[in-house]
């Protein structure tokens, strides 16, 4: 394993049952919690995208840790792709299915020149819903998919068939 796959197997936590019953809750937050552990995703996922991208967009809420570190340690733009209704001004909206019902993600319009190559970074790929919303909504507003990178890959969900020929970075797959 890469360093950092190390210290999510390691630092990883897992909740049966929450937030409801059945669900096997992920939970991150010792892994940012532990300087090193950060600091080996944030290089991995900015070595693994090198040279190839221009903007990170961090997916609300915990997309958000990642894309900030990246875009400082690249010294990129950094995007805030948010849950619907929080942004002001001209935006674009994507719907996307959850478990029951659906939800919405925004971006503003007009941050970046038209073409620039955005990397999309979240914590976890699940079943690809937000992503795959996420790169709509960077292909809409004018930009191009560098890349998408997480921390987890849940491969039963087979997320990624969801997200065409985007080149996807998984820190480790479970
Ligand atoms: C979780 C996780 C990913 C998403 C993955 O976010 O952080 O963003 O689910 O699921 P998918 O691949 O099936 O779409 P959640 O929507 O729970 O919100 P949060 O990040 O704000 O906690
Ligand atoms: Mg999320």
């Amino acid at each position: 394993p890469t360093p950092a796959a190390a210290h999510v197997n390691t630092l990883l936590a897992s909740y049966p049952d929450f937030p409801k019953p059945g669900i096997l809750f992920r939970d991150l937050n010792p892994v940012f919690a532990d300087a090193a552990a950060f600091r080996s995703l944030i290089d991995e996922l900015a070595g693994r995208f090198a040279g190839k991208f221009d903007a990170v967009a961090g997916i609300e809420a915990r997309g958000f840790l990642l894309a900030a570190a990246v875009g400082y340690a690249a010294d990129v733009a950094v995007l805030a792709v948010r849950k619907g209704g929080k942004l002001p001004g001209a935006v674009l909206s994507e719907e996307y299915d959850l478990e029951y019902g659906s939800a919405c993600l925004e971006l503003e319009i007009g941050q970046l020149a038209p073409g620039s190559r955005v990397l999309v970074l979240d914590d976890v790929l699940a079943t690809g819903g937000t992503i795959a919303a996420t790169s709509r909504l960077i292909g809409r507003a004018g930009y191009a998919l560098a890349g998408v990178g997480v921390v987890l890959e849940l491969t039963d969900l087979d997320g990624r068939s969801r997200l065409g020929d985007a080149a996807v970075h998984t820190i480790v797959a479970l």
